[in-house]
């Protein structure tokens, strides 16, 4: 088995020479989500080589990433793509992204890698599921990003990925459920529900049920944590009811400010059908990561 990498060099392995194309700004917590990314993905590329993983980003982003700011090292490392590009036994991977400038510097970055990428200009909820059902063989296991900045990943696209003809798994999904950095923050603590509110909140759990949590929170009958601990728990009960095997989920912290401790930004929700897989991401979601504090991101002792 091989030996585990500590943060420093989880941090070295993300690093990379700035190309000077687009990158994406990030706050340290993001290298958070990038480690775990970087550990999972080995671990599945390795799993499956013998047939060749197909790696797939709805969300892709230009490739490469940079922290900065004022108490925070600049660093640059890669994104989400240039992670699974960068993963050799990966047989293939195809990279989804919505805004021409983001998708330019993507397919700039992604020619040395010759014909092992696909990057395709689209929408994630109107090109996905057809493109993993069109490009990706049903036998080959299949991981996918979904790594929305808020609320633009759609329930539905979701639904429509797992029942993707396949020949035995789902596909694999890895996405952020943006809680507290989007959801909880379009909730009005004292007006009614605007319509375009309750559609958008429709679009992201697919149902209704969402509604209720709020208005006990409303009322006083459950506290912020309760309530964000139901929303998640909804969520997840989703993709079980869509047939996972495995459904878990991580939460991905904020720094400590002068006036408030970690609050958790958002969750990585991981979903498979495969035992190996979940014993992968297991292993990778408990390990504590202290590559956002390395960075100076957070000038405290790791909790
Ligand atoms: C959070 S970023 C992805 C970051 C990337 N995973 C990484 O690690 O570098 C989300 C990306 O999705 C793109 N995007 C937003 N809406 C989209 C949509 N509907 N379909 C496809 N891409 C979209 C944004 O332009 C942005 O580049």
């Amino acid at each position: 088995m091989a030996r585990r990498l500590t943060s420093t060099e989880i941090l070295a392995e993300l690093g990379s020479e700035d190309d000077g194309l687009l990158k994406r700004s990030i706050g340290p917590w993001t290298l958070e989500k990038l480690a775990v990314l970087l550990l999972y993905i080995r671990g599945f590329a390795d799993a499956c080589k013998r047939v060749g993983g197909v790696y797939v980003d709805g969300l892709a982003g230009p490739g490469l990433c940079e922290t900065g700011g004022a108490q925070v090292e600049r660093r640059v490392v890669m994104g989400s793509p240039l992670i699974a590009l960068t993963t050799p036994e990966l047989e293939h991977c195809y990279l989804l992204e919505k805004k021409e400038p983001e998708k330019a510097a993507l397919e700039r970055r992604a020619e040395a890698f010759g014909g092992r990428a696909t990057v395709l200009k689209g929408d994630v909820n109107r090109d996905l599921p057809r493109l993993i059902g069109a490009a990706v063989e049903p036998w080959r296991p299949c991981f996918c990003l979904l790594d929305p900045e808020a609320a633009e990943l759609h329930w539905a696209t979701i639904s429509a990925i797992a029942s993707t003809p396949r020949t035995k798994n789902k596909p694999e999904l890895l996405i952020l459920f943006p809680l507290r950095m989007s959801i909880v923050r379009q909730f009005p603590t004292t007006d009614v529900l605007k319509p375009a509110v309750r559609l958008r909140h429709n679009r992201t759990f697919g149902n209704e049920l969402w509604e209720s949590i709020y208005e006990s929170r409303l009322s006083g009958e459950l506290e912020p944590p309760d309530a964000n601990r139901k929303y998640l728990a909804l969520y997840k009960k989703g993709l079980e009811e869509l047939g996972y095997a495995y459904v878990i989920s991580k939460p991905i912290l904020a720094p400590r400010t002068a006036k408030r401790g970690r609050q958790e930004l958002y969750h990585l929700v991981f979903a498979t059908d495969d035992e190996t897989g979940y014993k992968i991401m297991s292993d990778v979601f408990k390990r504590h990561y202290d590559v956002g504090l390395i960075s100076g991101g957070q000038m405290e002792l790791p909790i």
